[in-house]
């Protein structure tokens, strides 16, 4: 085998803020081949033009005291959170709720990212103003779901697998004109199913050809692939089905190059299966997910954002408090949806009048994960509303 020393030449021009912001500077190519070798050219070493921009963005949305707000739901998700406070599932409804929760007065003092459907993408505030432009001035980098949700995986036992890959790199270049700077792909691995290995290397292969895709377009990838909560199995159980699963996504992602210092991950935390009779303390459940991290993700990863997969919104902000307590190699922080929004949603109901207790209810679970980022979170004050579980069997995003 021919010998190379390579090196990574090319880097891009970095871009600042005002310019990302406007979204306008798609440049070409955006990949570029650099021959190591150059006497017999065996060896290739790929480097994207926008590495300085995806470690820039990368370490914005990992800031410290901050996480992202998944809203994301797609339609027929947000639908099933609009029919539980009674409300149809219309545009305007979707605008008027998705309006609410960008406009929260200092949201972004705890919330350093946003995760957006496409239609949010797209949408205007009900007072006219660009919802992207509306995070960007609260300091919120924009990002989006770019999956195409899950289909069941022949030749498996009745596991999932996540569509999306056609057409993607014009999706993606299209979201980074639109302002978007991260993505998201939330694949599923079941543990009661399986977990297959078929099931587990679709999924680690999917994420890494995603991952190389958006890395491509300027885009962040935050890396998910969910291990759900379903089942009765205990938490080694969950452990070791963890340990499989990131050891073959960082195989992938390695192989189809992608730069981890310009990629998020969004892991399920390790906890015991929701149907299993032994209840796991928030200490237990940071001693495993920290296990695991520590075995599995390199420190080069700048940033680490838990979902909460049907924690409670106390729950979710406990267990990520009992992971700070002593200096992570990575930022470890929180991506939720329903434990970021589940009191805001019931709050509001629908109604106008509500939407400034709805915010202020945003604002206090933003803060408390704001404090369980820094390890200061003391859990005082909370409500009944917050303590409750949102498991839902066999839930799909
Ligand atoms: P939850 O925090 O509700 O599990 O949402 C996870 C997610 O992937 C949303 O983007």
């Amino acid at each position: 085998m021919a010998s190379a020393s390579a090196t990574l030449l090319k880097s891009s021009p970095i871009i600042d803020k005002s310019e990302w912001i406007k979204g306008q500077n798609l440049r070409h190519p955006s990949v570029c081949f650099v021959q190591c070798n150059p006497t017999s050219a065996a060896f290739t070493v790929r480097a994207s033009s926008y590495a300085d921009e995806l470690v820039k963005t990368a370490k914005t949305v990992a800031s410290p005291g901050r996480g992202i707000l998944a809203m994301d739901e797609s339609n027929a998700t947000c639908g099933k959170r609009l029919a539980s406070i009674g409300l149809e599932n219309t545009e305007a409804n979707r605008q008027a709720y998705r309006t609410l929760l960008v406009s929260a007065p200092g949201l972004g003092d705890y919330i350093s990212g946003a995760i957006l459907f496409e239609e949010t993408l797209y949408q205007s505030t009900i007072d006219g103003k660009k919802m992207v432009d509306v995070l960007v001035e609260q300091k919120i980098v924009p990002g989006i779901k770019v999956d195409k949700g899950l289909v069941p995986l022949p030749g498996s036992n009745n596991e999932s697998w996540c569509q999306g890959l056609d057409g993607l790199s014009s999706r993606t270049a299209a979201y980074y004109q639109q302002g978007a700077r991260f993505a998201k792909w939330r694949t599923v691995v079941s543990i009661p199913n399986g977990p297959s290995a078929l099931a587990v290397k679709e999924a680690a292969w999917g994420l890494a050809r995603y991952a190389a895709i958006s890395q491509d377009s300027g885009l962040v990838p935050i890396v998910e692939p969910e291990i759900l909560l379903d089942g009765d199995h205990g938490i080694d159980r969950t452990f070791e089905v963890a340990q499989k699963v990131w050891a073959e996504v960082f195989f992938y992602l390695a192989e189809n190059n992608v730069m981890f210092e310009g990629i998020l991950l969004k892991p399920s935390m390790v906890t015991p299966g929701a149907e299993c009779k032994d209840k796991a303390t928030p200490q237990q459940v940071a001693d495993y997910t920290l296990k695991l991290l520590h075995r599995r993700i390199p420190p080069a990863v700048p940033g680490i954002m838990f979902l909460s997969g049907g924690q409670s919104e106390v729950e979710a902000t406990l267990n990520l408090n009992a992971m700070n307590q002593s200096p992570n190699p990575w930022h470890v922080s929180f991506s939720y949806a329903r434990a970021l929004q589940n009191t805001c949603l019931k709050t509001w109901g629908g109604r106008p009048e509500n939407v400034k207790a709805a915010q202020d209810s945003l604002l206090v679970r933003a803060k408390a994960n704001s404090l369980a980022q820094l390890g200061k979170y003391t859990g005082e004050g909370e409500s009944e509303e917050a303590k409750k579980g949102m498991f839902v069997k066999g839930y799909v995003y």
